[in-house]
């Protein structure tokens, strides 16, 4: 029974419950992340602690969750509705989610609301010593709604291994020290003994943090707390490349992309997919397609955008406005460029399997990603993963973590609408070998390094770093 376990903590279980005709659903998330860790968590004894983003009714049917997410390896963490408003709402995307992306005005700093993330995050720790991990355990913990989980942890056990990996942007520490609790967030995740970002940015910001905010020492790429070395590093995450390029040559989805392509006449299409997000940048999207259509007429009827946004926090203020807007934005860009035979934009706003987005990222002729702010961006990646035997140009943000690794997309700034314009009809006039050999060099790199290769690094480096943390104290 003293087999070494792994446990996995994140704000969401890889699974969501919800109920319909008083029945419980148990959905399986199809996200990067419930790919790449599926082979841990299920395997032996190892766990993964999370929300299962559903408020049972009662005592009763908590056991009955608990239960039936213990066969599958999984722990719940009930939240109130207090706390998910005060909590997940109110602090992390209210607060955490707008700085870490640099929209200092969106933030909305409540004190009741830090109880709450406090409170929460006290919730997922006593979860975790429900388990009672020892030190030869290995506690994986993701992004920012937990960032007092790693120190909390480590109050119960100083030699247990935790890994904090924080899948959005890390700002510069300017702009993290506007945070009137960053101290103790800083502090909190400290706690852990690898802390990884998505890019080498992201990782100099934490660093700068931790000695301008908390006037800790660095030694390489180590924050020095007494006599233990934290470290900061950066593991850029990949997709299931395997899943994504078979699922493109798959025979059902090829009979969709042919009904896709013919339902808008063999158009060019334009995809976009991202989740309702103002750190996005879907607004700016819109307003440069709009730029494109009226200073390259010769494109009108020629061109449809196919833009998907995947239904997301909804109950936040800031995120209804967004909606509202893109609506706004969309009836008026078809009502006044459109014709009875053409609509320039099909826009829904809807989760599809992933069999469809499948069959949209193949028939896709460009995929445009026009993040403001991004920590990775999978959806670029999985662009390209289905593209092994098809044409097609990727635009991509140079905002977004993905720019650093897909050095051959057309990258835009996102806030230049002019360019965005440009670079749509750059991909669009392409030659086909050029796209070809864009494109095969972006796939060389979403296949190497993709997210069984993160997994890998990841622990990798956290068993060394806690084998020299052993060698230096035996010291
Ligand atoms: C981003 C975050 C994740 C989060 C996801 C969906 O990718 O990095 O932590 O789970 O968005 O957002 P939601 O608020 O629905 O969990």
């Amino acid at each position: 029974m003293n087999k070494k376990r792994t446990i996995i903590v994140s704000n969401r279980l890889p699974i969501r419950i919800e109920k319909n005709d008083g029945e419980l659903k148990f959905i399986q998330s199809e996200g990067g992340l419930a790919t790449g860790l599926g082979s841990i968590y299920k395997r032996d004894n190892n766990i993964w602690i999370g929300w299962p983003g559903y408020i049972p009714e009662c005592e009763e049917e908590k056991e009955i969750i608990r239960k039936r997410l213990a066969e599958l390896n999984l722990i719940p963490v009930f939240l109130t509705p207090e706390q998910i408003e005060g909590y997940y709402e109110g602090f992390s995307n209210e607060v955490l989610w707008p700085i870490f992306h640099y929209r200092l005005s969106y933030a909305i700093y409540k004190q009741e609301n830090w109880q709450y993330y406090k409170e929460v995050n006290q919730a997922f720790c006593d979860a975790v010593w429900a388990e009672q991990p020892n030190d030869k355990d290995e506690i994986w913990i993701h992004d920012y709604q937990l960032m007092l989980l790693p120190r909390l942890i480590r109050q119960g056990d100083a030699n247990i291994s935790i890994g904090y990996f924080q899948h959005i942007p890390f700002p510069p520490d300017e702009i993290f020290r506007c945070i009137p609790w960053r101290d103790e967030l800083l502090e909190g995740v400290l706690g852990a003994d690898l802390i990884a970002f998505h890019t080498y940015n992201d990782t100099q910001h934490f660093l700068n943090a931790g000695t301008h905010i908390l006037g800790l020492t660095i030694k390489n790429n180590c924050l020095q707390i007494g006599d233990r070395s934290v470290y900061i590093e950066v593991y850029p995450m990949g997709i299931d490349y395997d899943k994504f390029s078979a699922l493109a040559e798959n025979q059902e989805v090829q009979t969709r992309v042919k009904c896709i392509k013919e339902h808008y006449h063999n158009r060019k299409i334009v995809l976009s997919i991202d989740r309702l997000d103002y750190s996005k940048g879907i607004l700016e999207r819109l307003y440069a397609f709009e730029n494109f259509l009226i200073n390259w007429p010769q494109y009108n009827n020629q061109v449809v955008l196919y833009m998907l946004v995947v239904p997301s926090r909804d109950t936040v203020p800031q995120y209804k406005r967004l909606r509202d807007e893109i609506d706004r934005l969309v009836g008026h860009i078809n009502a006044v460029y459109g014709t009875n035979e053409w609509t320039p934009i099909a826009y829904y706003y809807n989760t599809y399997p992933v069999e469809e987005l499948s069959a949209l990222y193949a028939a896709a002729d460009v995929c445009l990603v026009t993040s403001l702010r991004d920590g990775m961006n999978l959806v670029c990646k999985e662009y390209v993963a289905s593209k092994e035997n098809k044409q097609g140009v990727l635009i991509l943000s140079e905002l977004a973590g993905a720019s650093k690794e897909l050095l051959d997309a057309i990258q835009v700034n996102p806030n230049a609408i002019d360019e965005i314009s440009k670079a749509i009809v750059q991909a669009l006039e392409m030659p086909k070998e050029e796209q070809r050999k864009r494109m095969d060099a972006n796939i060389a790199i979403v296949k190497k390094f993709n997210i069984n290769h993160w997994v890998r690094l990841f622990f990798n480096r956290l068993r060394e770093i806690k084998h020299i943390q052993k060698n230096e104290m035996s010291r």
